[in-house]
């Protein structure tokens, strides 16, 4: 089972989007396994996009993301990177497909209501930055033999 992290950001907070977006995801049947709520600090957020800084929109960037507070979560499931991303949908919302949360609830490429993770090795670094080792847990899913078969979940 594969862990990502997701980001609600500051324009989901204030447009009142928390609970469709983690409906979505447990609608999907992905497990969640931590959840919490920050503010980032300078050091973390240039972390975090490090791959960004220097482009021009990264100082916007960093005022957007600190804003308000955020909600992050990590939820856990097979594939679940690219189970999540697909949910989640491209980068510009009025590009995104109808479906995808982006493509449903936005229309920025900056204001895009929700970050998650690219890639396993992105996913590793993202929990570490944001969350201490007991704020990620581990539990039975009394649903996970409904959500996929034995086979699926031997490994
Ligand atoms: P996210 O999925 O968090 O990854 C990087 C973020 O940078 C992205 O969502 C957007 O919020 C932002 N971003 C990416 N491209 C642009 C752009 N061209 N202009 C402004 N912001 C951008």
């Amino acid at each position: 089972m594969e862990k990502t992290v997701v980001l609600v950001k500051p324009d989901a907070l204030q447009r009142g989007l928390v609970g469709e977006i983690i409906q979505r995801f447990e609608r999907k049947g992905m497990k969640l396994v931590g959840i919490k709520m920050i503010t980032f600090d300078d050091e973390t957020l240039d972390e975090w996009y490090e791959h960004h800084k220097g482009k021009d929109f990264f100082a916007d960037l960093k005022k957007f993301m600190t804003w308000t507070p955020i909600v992050v979560m990590v939820w856990q499931g097979l594939d679940g990177i690219a189970t999540v991303r697909k949910i989640v949908g491209t980068t510009k919302g009025r590009e995104a497909e109808s479906g995808s949360i982006r493509g449903d609830f936005g229309m920025s490429g900056q204001q895009n209501l929700i970050h998650a993770s690219d890639s396993p090795e992105s996913a590793k670094k993202e929990i570490k930055l944001i969350f201490d080792k007991d704020e990620v847990f581990e539990y039975e899913s009394a649903s996970e033999c409904l959500i996929y078969s034995k086979e699926e979940t031997k490994s």
